[in-house]
């Protein structure tokens, strides 16, 4: 897919497809009045089909008069001045009316439409972003292709005036590249656990590193996880067939005195719960217990798409959580490669247990920050649902920079507290802590759990497990919080 901005005057535009925009009560965008002018049958027949420019709603038009496109596709914007929100769902709902249509070009004058508190490289990137999340499909096992035939080649995002060409250009390569980090990311929560297992997710990370020179991957196997010490991580694996995996990237795009942000990813690519095993209803969705490192990877992807110049450590502490005669029992004490020993009170709280010692490893890197993602407790579904990601922090200014990330980025987390108050529901009577905390706020224990293995340096914590997938009808990766985290990155430079 090819992306480009520029000034157009809509009703000259060459294209499979024009979009122009419509608000609320019928008001047209200076395109859509040029159009108007033209063909002299834009407002008639908005008025005609009962268009009454609501935001996501749509009016395709075929062979329209007076214009060189051959459809027009009127949006709705809802209200001016235009939401954030409304702006996306506009778009959104846009691309998905040319689904059955066989575009291969399209302009959309959208550089015209004024968003509250957004430019046209916000609005650009949406474009990218949107359009290339409605182009995902996971097919890798269907023996026939779906027959919806929309698969754009050639994107124009029409600008207004000539300011605002190089802010869109950049918002559309951004979103792009976000799109296609999401894209992997959707890929590696929707592949089954016989496929993507941690040896599956190391050799993406290879893969990733192929031909590139700024990230280089290492992958350390069990017998050096062991003589590091990483003996929570190991307890995780201890019933499984797959060996775990620590995948460690190293994407240098900055100076090289530059600090690193490190990135820790939970990678259970099956999540039984192990000896404290799961009710069998819906654990096929256990699948989805990578998606913390499946995000971790689509952001490395996207920082190789843009060559952003800043430094990243990404790692991934891949296992798979199986019952076996060598698995880890409830009450079996380990020691983690911190050095604090662990009472495992119930092996289904195998997230924070692979989680603590790749957190502990990352600080050899001597990150200016640490944020690790997860799809970590059930309660975190339970009190945020699946809008919002649950976060955090033990640094006001790092809580700030990820909230407003996600809020730039559609991509939202909520700050959670981390209080004392809750530390002491992880006191065991026969190690230095034990690995759950009871009934009580079980989303904020977990979260207190690794704050114990982080010390000076800033750290977040970002449980995804309401956001990363969906479920029911239209099950899968959300590619959640890729978006999020790229913004974070970016706003470093
Ligand atoms: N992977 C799960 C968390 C999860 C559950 C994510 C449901 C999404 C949906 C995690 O490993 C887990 O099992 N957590 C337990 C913790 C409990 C045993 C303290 C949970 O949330 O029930
Ligand atoms: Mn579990
Ligand atoms: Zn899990």
């Amino acid at each position: 897919m090819s992306f480009t901005a520029k000034v157009v005057t809509a009703p000259k535009q060459r294209s499979h497809c024009l979009v122009v925009a419509v608000y609320e009560g019928g008001k047209l965008s200076p395109s859509a009045q040029a159009i108007e002018e033209a063909g002299g049958q834009l407002g008639a027949l908005c008025k005609r089909e009962g268009f009454k420019g609501k935001a996501g709603q749509t009016l395709l038009l075929l062979s329209p008069t007076g214009i060189s496109a051959e459809r027009l596709l009127v949006i709705g914007m809802g209200k001016a001045p235009v939401s954030a929100n409304d702006y996306r769902k506009a778009v959104d709902k846009g691309l998905l009316a040319l689904k059955n249509t066989a575009c291969k070009d399209l302009c959309l004058c959208l550089g015209e439409v004024s968003v509250k508190d957004r430019d046209a490289q916000w609005q650009a990137r949406q474009v990218a972003e949107l359009l290339g999340a409605q182009q995902y499909r996971f097919t890798r096992f269907k023996s026939s292709s779906p027959d919806d035939n929309f698969a754009p080649s050639k994107i124009v995002f029409g600008c207004q005036e000539t300011s605002q060409v190089n802010l869109a250009k950049a918002g559309l390569e951004t979103g792009a590249a976000v799109a296609k980090g999401v894209a992997l990311a959707r890929e590696l929560g929707d592949l089954p656990g016989n496929v993507c297992t941690p040896t599956y997710l190391a050799n993406e990370a290879k893969q990733l590193a192929r031909g590139q020179t700024k990230l280089s991957v290492k992958v350390l196997e069990e017998k050096q996880m062991k003589e590091l010490g990483m003996g929570s991580l190991l307890s995780v694996s201890a019933g499984s067939e797959e060996p775990a995996k620590l995948i460690v990237m190293t994407y240098q795009g900055g100076a090289k005195s530059a600090a690193p942000v490190a990135l820790v990813g939970k990678g259970i690519t099956f999540d039984t719960g192990g000896i404290s095993l799961k009710p069998g209803q819906g654990m096929d969705e256990m699948k989805y217990d990578m998606c913390g490192a499946a995000s971790v990877l689509g952001t490395m992807k996207t920082l190789i798409e843009l060559q952003a110049k800043i430094n990243v450590v990404a790692i991934v502490a891949a296992a798979e959580n199986m019952p076996d005669g060598r698995a880890t029992k409830p009450g079996d004490i380990v020691t983690s490669m911190s050095g604090q020993t662990i009472e495992i009170l119930n092996t289904d709280a195998e997230g924070r247990l692979v989680l603590c010692d790749a957190l502990t490893y990352s600080a050899r890197f001597k990150p200016k920050a640490v944020v690790d993602v997860a799809t970590l407790t059930g309660a975190c579904v339970i009190a945020l649902g699946s809008h919002a990601t649950g976060l955090y922090s033990n640094e006001d200014s790092l809580a700030e920079a990820l909230l407003n990330a996600g809020e730039e980025a559609n991509d939202r987390a909520w700050r959670m507290p981390l209080w004392d108050e809750y530390q002491k529901q992880l006191d065991s009577n026969f190690a230095d802590i034990a690995n759950i905390g009871g009934r009580e706020a079980g989303s904020v224990t977990a979260a207190c759990f690794l704050s114990r293995f982080v010390k000076k340096t800033p750290w977040a914590h970002l449980d995804v497990a309401g956001t990363a997938w969906r479920s029911g009808a239209n099950k899968g990766a959300t590619g959640r919080p890729v978006s999020l985290l790229v913004q974070y990155l970016l706003n470093q430079r």
